[in-house]
């Protein structure tokens, strides 16, 4: 982590910032975005593309990280974004992300979520079925508009990723199936209300390597040349997301490998290129601090560090038994001897599990810990569950610090609650 130091006297320092420092002032749980971190991968993955001779546009993929901070930083860069609901297409438009610049994805849109997009002038919808093309078409020409739309193909290529986040297979519910998929095609091409610009894939999350790619744009090079060869256009592909990170010991995902895939298979066609990256960007540029809130002992066996964080913060290691390092923030933690610790949070379910067996410097009471790579699909998954007002957030950048979103109170838990008159006595 190039953007996290440890310093002697203020321990754990991401980009410029004691994160002890924010812990006293917000408390914890609390989750740290390091702009920088953000920004500098951004222009990593740009680079790379560039490097390859390819002009690929990035539509950051909102569901990622979704405050508005990290989406203004996004347009600020120059990108777009990729949307699966209204909710995050009125994010991106109030974070000043021009309507142009989103692609609509998503297996389910409702009627009201199209008309918001279409009467924007969303830049492309991703269509996802036969079915959801006709009631495009349909709402688009009641509007009086022609919405760009490109069909998202379901290569049935294995991701090699956690069943979980694989979307490429067949038997998985999104996309279009390959084989039907240059017949919609030229059905779009005929319907009123649609133009269909191109074909798009997405074949899941946390792909380290380049061969599943490959696999999956070589079939959607195919489809682009026959659907050509019947005399319709195409003049997009999008290649989706889904580049991994290195949570672990794993080797990151390389931005070089996924442009040299996209080269290879698609380097040729003439066509206007996208990608949606979320994990990515996101993911290395945030941790979500915590305390321990005690050590519970267990004679012999490893000790159970209880934080003051849970799965209704980080739901990642509950739902696919994620991995995520755990550092201390104290700068005399790391001079302590280490152990084998069980890492858990308060909530009363056995999964609320950070960690098993982890080796870390013996932790007291009160010590407090980052749990890393949180930037992606940490605090947009977060609930409440067990009344746990949601946690503070924290935008870094350049050694300064601001809070982004404050924590929520108490009184917050229930203030959108409304008391049939029967039982408003009671309260
Ligand atoms: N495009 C589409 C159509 C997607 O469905 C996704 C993610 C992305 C792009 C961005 O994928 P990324 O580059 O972030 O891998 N909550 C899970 C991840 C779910 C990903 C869903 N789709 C996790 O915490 O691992």
């Amino acid at each position: 982590h190039p953007h996290l130091q440890t310093d002697p006297t203020c321990g754990l320092v991401f980009e410029g910032v004691a994160l002890n420092a924010i812990a006293d002032a917000v408390g914890t749980p609390c989750w740290v975005m390091g702009a920088g971190t953000l920004r500098h991968r951004l222009r990593r993955m740009q680079a790379a593309m560039q490097a390859a001779g390819l002009n690929v546009g990035i539509h950051y993929a909102v569901k990622a990280n979704d405050h508005t901070a990290v989406l203004s930083l996004i347009g600020e860069e120059g990108h777009g974004a990729d949307i699966v609901s209204g909710g995050e297409l009125a994010r991106t438009q109030r974070a000043g992300i021009a309507a142009g610049r989103v692609v609509f994805s998503g297996v389910g849109k409702t009627d009201a979520e199209l008309e918001q997009a279409i009467s924007l002038g969303v830049g492309q919808i991703n269509v996802e079925s036969a079915e959801e093309l006709a009631i495009i078409s349909a709402i688009a020409s009641r509007l009086g508009r022609t919405a760009k739309v490109a069909l998202r193909v379901n290569p049935d290529v294995d991701a090699k990723t956690h069943a979980k986040i694989t979307t490429g297979l067949a038997a998985n519910k999104f996309g279009i199936p390959f084989a039907d998929a240059a017949a919609l095609y030229a059905h779009a091409a005929s319907l009123p209300g649609v133009q269909p610009v191109g074909f798009a894939t997405h074949i899941g999350s946390q792909i380290l390597t380049a061969a599943p790619y490959r696999a999956a744009y070589a079939r959607v090079a195919t489809l682009v040349r026959s659907v050509r060869d019947s005399g319709l256009s195409v003049e997009v592909v999008d290649c989706g997301g889904g580049l991994g990170i290195s949570y672990r010991t794993e080797a990151e995902g390389q931005p070089e490998a996924l442009a040299g895939a996209i080269r290879a298979e698609l380097g040729d066609l003439g066509v206007r290129l996208a990608i949606e990256p979320g994990r990515w960007l996101a993911g290395p540029a945030g941790v979500l601090l915590s305390s321990v809130i005690l050590r519970k002992e267990q004679g012999m066996a490893a000790p159970f560090l209880v934080l003051d964080s849970a799965m209704n913060e980080l739901l990642r290691p509950s739902m696919y038994d994620a991995w995520h390092g755990i550092l201390p923030l104290a700068p005399q933690a790391f001079s302590q001897p280490t152990e084998l610790a069980h890492v858990v949070g308060p909530v009363c379910e056995s999964g609320d599990t950070f960690a098993r067996d982890r080796l870390l410097p013996r932790l007291e009471r009160g010590a407090r810990v980052a749990i890393l790579d949180t930037g992606a699909y940490g605090s947009v998954m977060s609930s409440t569950y067990n009344s746990r007002p949601l946690a503070a957030q924290v935008l870094v950048e350049d050694g300064r610090w601001k809070v982004i979103r404050h924590r929520q109170t108490v009184e917050e838990l229930w203030q959108d609650e409304t008391m049939p008159s029967h039982l408003a006595g009671h309260a």
